[in-house]
C-alpha cells in the first residue's frame, strides 16, 4: 500500500491534472483524499481504499478480526502526507458504516457479523456435496451398526491402539507387543474385519467427513419430533484409551464411562423402572440436534446433522474410545432400543452429552470497487466442517426467546453457560428461535432433565429427576426396579 501511494504522488507531481489536484484554494476543494486517487480510477464513497484483498484465514473468521484489517489500513494511510492534509471526515466509524453499508454508528458490528455468517453459510449451501453416503463397513451394515449389533458392536478388542499408553502402563515389562496395530495385541486382539472397519472408519473421517454433508446412516431416519439423534451405550471393548472401564486382562461385559441415568424402559404395555437402587450400570449417551426452523442463510449444523452422528457414533465414541451396544443389550436391563436413533424412539433418560458442528473457510475481504461495500470472496476448496462440545445455556425458566433475541448483550442477562450437553443446546436453539415448542415437549419426554440442569452434577440428582417425570407419566405405579426371572447367566464372553 505504501509503494502503491508513493507511485501515485509521483505521477501526481508531473502529471498535467496535478493542478486539479491542489488541496486548497479552489472552490470545489474535495471532501476527501480519496480524491487523489480518483484521478486515476472510479471513485470510492470512503475517505480511503480498501480494495486490496486481505486474507482472512479459517481461524480468523470474527468481526473483530475483519474490524482491526480495516482499521489497520486507515491508519496506514491516514499517515500518509497527502492524507494529513484532509481530515476523514466521520473518522473510522464513518469509513466502517459506508463499507458495511450501516447508517447508524452501532449497526456496522453486527452487520459484519451478519457478513460472515452469509459467507460460510452460503459457501456451505452452495458449493458443498450433500446426501453423500457413509463409510461401508465389509462384514457389517450400518443398520446393524446403529442397532448395537455386528462385528464393530460385538466383539471385544481395540480398534485405536496407542503405543503410548501401552507404554505408560508398564510398556515392554507387561506387553510382547506395542504397537497401532490391534491384531498384534497380546490381550484380546483385533479380528481382522474388525480392524478392517477401524481403519475404514478412521480414513473417511480424514477424507470425507470434513467436507461433504452426509445423508442419513438409515434410509428414512428423519427425527422429525425432536429434532436430534442420540446414541447411548452400556458397554466398553476397548483398553487402554483412557475411556470406560475396559481395562487389560479385565474387559469382558465392562461399562462406558457414566454420565447419565436410564429411568425406565416401555416395551409394549409394560414398564420397567429404574431407580438407582443397587449401582445401576453405568450407561453413557451422546446426542446431536437441529433446528427445526428454517434459517436465513442457510445452517451448517443442520446440514451437517449426520456428519455429526458419524462423529459421535463412529469415531468419537466406537474408534477412540470402543463405546459400544445399545443400553438394552445389557442384561441389567428389559426391552429393546437401537444405540444409535432418534431421540424420540429412545427410552428415558436423565441427560447426553453432545456434540455440534460448525463451517470454517478461507476468504478474502476487499472493497468493491462499484459498490463501495466489503465483500468476502470465497478461497477455493477452503470448506471445513468441523465439531466441538455444543455450546448452550443452562435451562432458565425465567429466560424468553424474545429477552435472548432482544438482549444487546447475551452474556448479561443471567444465563449460564453449559458445553457438551445435549439439553443445555437445545434450550439455546430455542432462545434463538432455532427450535419450536413442541420439538421441545417431545425432547424432554425422552432426555427428562430438560429443565433441569442440576443433572450435570451427580448421580443422586439424576435419580431425582428420573423419578419425577416417572411419577407423572405412571401416577399409578411405583418407582421400584421389577423384579424379573433370570433365564440366562454369564453367558456373555469375548
Ligand atoms: C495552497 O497550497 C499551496 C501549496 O501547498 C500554498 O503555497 C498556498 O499558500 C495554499 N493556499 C492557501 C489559500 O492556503
Ligand atoms: C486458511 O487459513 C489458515 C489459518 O489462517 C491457514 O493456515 C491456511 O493456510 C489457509 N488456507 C488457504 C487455502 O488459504
Amino acid at each position: 500500500m505504501i509503494k502503491l501511494t508513493i507511485a501515485i504522488l509521483a505521477l501526481l507531481a508531473c502529471s498535467p491534472f496535478s493542478a486539479l489536484a491542489e488541496p486548497n484554494g479552489t472552490t470545489d476543494a474535495p471532501v476527501t483524499p480519496s480524491y487523489h486517487y480518483d484521478l486515476y480510477r472510479s471513485q470510492l464513497p470512503t475517505c480511503f481504499d480498501y480494495r486490496e484483498a486481505f486474507n482472512i484465514g479459517n481461524d480468523q473468521l470474527s468481526w473483530h478480526v475483519l474490524f482491526s484489517r480495516i482499521r489497520d489500513e486507515y491508519e496506514l494511510q491516514s499517515k500518509e502526507d497527502w492524507a494529513q492534509k484532509w481530515g476523514c471526515s466521520g473518522g473510522l466509524t464513518k469509513e466502517l458504516m459506508t463499507l458495511t453499508g450501516v447508517e447508524d454508528s452501532t449497526e456496522w458490528i453486527p452487520a459484519l457479523e451478519e457478513m460472515l455468517k452469509s459467507a460460510l453459510d452460503g459457501v456451505s449451501s452452495d458449493l458443498v456435496p450433500k446426501d453423500q453416503p457413509w463409510v461401508e463397513i465389509e462384514g457389517t451394515t450400518l443398520e446393524e451398526f446403529m442397532d448395537g449389533q455386528g462385528i464393530l458392536n460385538d466383539e471385544t478388542s481395540n480398534l485405536l491402539n496407542i503405543p503410548s499408553e501401552f507404554e505408560r502402563r508398564g510398556g515392554s515389562d507387561r506387553y510382547l507387543y506395542i504397537g497401532e496395530d490391534g491384531r498384534k495385541n497380546d490381550y484380546l486382539p483385533t479380528s481382522e474385519a474388525s480392524y478392517q472397519g477401524g481403519v475404514a472408519i478412521m480414513e473417511f473421517y480424514r477424507n470425507t467427513l470434513d467436507n461433504k454433508f452426509l445423508k442419513a446412516p438409515v434410509d428414512g431416519m428423519k427425527c422429525e419430533s425432536t429434532n436430534a439423534a442420540m446414541c447411548c451405550w452400556s458397554r466398553d471393548r476397548q483398553y487402554n484409551d483412557n475411556n470406560g472401564q475396559c481395562g487389560l486382562g479385565n474387559c469382558v461385559n465392562k461399562e462406558p464411562g457414566d454420565n447419565t441415568d436410564l429411568c425406565w424402559v416401555e416395551e409394549g404395555d409394560e414398564v420397567f423402572a429404574y431407580p438407582n437402587e443397587d449401582d445401576e450400570r453405568d450407561l453413557h449417551c451422546h446426542g446431536v440436534s437441529w433446528s427445526s426452523i428454517e434459517q436465513e442463510y442457510g445452517d451448517v449444523n443442520n446440514d451437517a446433522k449426520w456428519n455429526s452422528l458419524f462423529y459421535v457414533s463412529m469415531y468419537d465414541h466406537l474408534y477412540k474410545r470402543g463405546y459400544v451396544d445399545s443400553i438394552t443389550d445389557a442384561d441389567d436391563f428389559m426391552g429393546e432400543q437401537s444405540m444409535c436413533g432418534c431421540v424420540e424412539d429412545m427410552n428415558p433418560v436423565a441427560r447426553a452429552d453432545c456434540t455440534e458442528a460448525y463451517a470454517t473457510a478461507n476468504y478474502t475481504m476487499f472493497q468493491d470497487q462499484d459498490t463501495g461495500l466489503l465483500v468476502l470472496d470465497y478461497a477455493q476448496d477452503s470448506f471445513e466442517i468441523k465439531f466441538r462440545s455444543c455450546e448452550g445455556y443452562n435451562y432458565d425458566a425465567n429466560i424468553s426467546p424474545t429477552d435472548y433475541q432482544e438482549a444487546e448483550r447475551k452474556n448479561k442477562i443471567g444465563l449460564v453457560r453449559k458445553t457438551n450437553d445435549l439439553s443445555a443446546f437445545i434450550y439455546r436453539q430455542y432462545l434463538e428461535g432455532k427450535a419450536e415448542e413442541t420439538v421441545i415437549e417431545e425432547y424432554e419426554k425422552t432426555v427428562v432433565g430438560y429443565r433441569h440442569p442440576e443433572v450435570n452434577n451427580n448421580d443422586a440428582a439424576r435419580e431425582v429427576v428420573c423419578q419425577a417425570a416417572f411419577e407423572i407419566k405412571f401416577p399409578d405405579k411405583e418407582w421400584a426396579l421389577t423384579v424379573v426371572e433370570e433365564d440366562v447367566e454369564g453367558d456373555e464372553e469375548a
